[in-house]
């Protein structure tokens, strides 16, 4: 059994007691990578992953499942099967919010992400409790609001108004700073006047054009590279397998409010991201 450093400890959240052997694991524990690697990974998973798989991978604000039961990540074993899930993005199919796709990262990121999931799990209790040791407390307003404000202007601007418009107030409309990132960072209104914690607020449109000339209109439940699904606006649920379906899918639609929100995703960096978070708190 190999004996984790302090450090990777520490970057792990886990408390020096935690230093006791891992628990065993149902067959798929294995050993974690190296230290760099899952540091970058852990680096990548706050910034991209965190908000809707929480911080201890155990689901989050966002709706994300809990990566340490799923069977998907515990047999992976080095980002084979979680990168094309990194890549291709979810949609749940009873609705919600949807996972989006990350077709930015690289291999070695995906790698780095899927190794950080597997020295999680490596600390972890059974029964997918978090590490042991003391709960985290994140302290998410370290930014530098004059920096977040600089980059508001050039990214957020365009869309969004700080002093008059639809941001105006956000700083005192969500308080807990965990939310107010959340918030930002998915392009999702939560607080007080949100429909629900948990809601999106406008789903996805999809619009699927089959060979033969039907056309079906609906809210998208989910798209991936094999199987399009969605509630048409008769109400009628419908699911296709993209490359064998009879008609033919000639091309699909999607209209995502959230779309430009995803393409932030590809270029936020922990910095910006805590910058941001401090300029929008300042906003009462
Ligand atoms: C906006 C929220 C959101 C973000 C951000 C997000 N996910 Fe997800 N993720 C989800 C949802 C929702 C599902 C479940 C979709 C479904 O029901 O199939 C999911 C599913 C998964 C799964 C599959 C789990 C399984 O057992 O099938 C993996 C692995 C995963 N996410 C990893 C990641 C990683 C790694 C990142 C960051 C690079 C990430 N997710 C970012 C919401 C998110
Ligand atoms: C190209 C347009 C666009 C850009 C650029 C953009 N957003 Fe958004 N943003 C949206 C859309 C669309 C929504 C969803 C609004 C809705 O559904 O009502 C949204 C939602 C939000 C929300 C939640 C709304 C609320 O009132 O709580 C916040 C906060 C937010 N964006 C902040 C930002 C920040 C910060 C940036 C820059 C880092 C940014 N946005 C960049 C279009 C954009």
């Amino acid at each position: 059994m190999r004996v984790l450093s302090g450090c990777l400890l520490a970057a792990l959240g886990v408390a020096a007691n935690a230093a006791q052997a891992p628990a065993t694991f149902p067959a798929q524990q294995r050993s974690p990578g190296a230290p760099a690697v899952i540091e970058r990974g852990k680096t990548l998973y706050t910034s991209f992953c965190r908000a809707c798989h929480g911080a201890d991978l155990r689901g989050g604000d966002l709706g994300g499942p809990n990566l340490l039961r799923s069977q998907l990540v515990l047999n992976d074993q080095a980002g084979e099967a979680i990168g094309p899930v990194v890549r291709a993005g979810r949609v749940p199919a009873g609705g919600g919010t949807a996972m989006p796709p990350q077709p930015g990262m690289t291999e070695d990121d995906l790698k780095a992400v899927a190794e950080y999931l597997h020295a999680v799990i490596y600390t972890a209790q059974p029964q997918g409790a978090p590490p042991a040791g003391p709960r985290v407390e994140l302290n998410l307003l370290v930014g530098d609001a004059r920096e977040g404000e600089r980059y508001f202007k050039v990214e957020c601007a365009s869309c969004h108004s700080p002093a008059a418009g639809d941001l105006s107030g956000i700083g005192t409309r969500l308080k807990d700073i965990e939310q107010l990132q959340n918030s930002w960072v998915a392009g999702r209104r939560l607080g007080a006047g949100a429909p629900s914690s948990n809601a999106v607020q406008r789903p996805a449109r999809v619009s699927v054009k089959f060979a033969g000339g039907e056309t079906l209109n609906g809210t998208l439940l989910r798209i991936d590279d094999f199987v399009l699904s969605l509630r048409t606006d008769a109400g009628e649920y419908r699911s296709f397998t993209r490359r064998s379906s009879i008609p033919r899918i000639e091309s699909i639609k999607v209209d995502d409010p959230a779309a430009q929100h995803r393409v932030l995703w590809t270029r936020l960096t922990d910095r910006t991201m805590h910058d941001v978070t401090a300029y929008l708190a300042t906003l009462k």
